[in-house]
């Protein structure tokens, strides 16, 4: 049964839903769906309640984060490669009203220069990427410590 502050949403950008079908070397062999059970299953263990978003429209990914106040406590986002040069998210993620870590499954900052930009990160309390699946645990134990300091 969740209690207070403890919704965590979990939204993914352009492509995300792809996971399986993309580079393993990045990605890894995981499903999008398996990449989901697995969040889900760190946030059981967590004590925290997730929920999911996906995404391939720019518009309503912005959407959702103008609604975001009102469905959650707190917000992990991997955006895809909109990450990378959508203001529009990331002016929408500055008055979204809920802390959020940024999380990439691949290690960014090791891969094209054009990666190495994260329009979102300023509006973050956080970054975790290069960590795969893993890094989704790091972005719940940080933003559970945020809400329950
Ligand atoms: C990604 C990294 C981005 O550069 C890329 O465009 C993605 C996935 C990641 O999770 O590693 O689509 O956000």
């Amino acid at each position: 049964m969740p209690t207070a502050h403890n919704r965590i949403h979990v939204m993914h950008g352009v492509n995300l839903d792809q996971l399986g079908r993309r580079d393993p070397t990045h990605y890894g062999g995981m499903t999008f769906l398996q990449l989901e059970q697995a969040i889900d299953g760190y946030a059981h263990e967590l004590g925290m309640d997730a929920r999911f978003f996906q995404t391939n429209h720019e518009g309503e990914f912005v959407e959702e984060l103008h609604r975001l106040s009102d469905l959650a406590d707190a917000l992990i986002v991997n955006a895809g490669a909109w990450s990378h040069y959508s203001r529009a998210i990331g002016e929408a993620l500055q008055f979204a009203g809920v802390p959020a870590v940024e999380v990439h499954l691949s290690d960014v900052m090791a891969r094209e220069p054009w990666r190495h930009v994260s329009v979102l990160a300023e509006a973050c309390i956080a970054t975790v990427s290069g960590k795969g699946v893993e890094g989704y645990r790091d972005a719940i134990v940080a933003l559970r410590q945020d809400l329950r300091p």
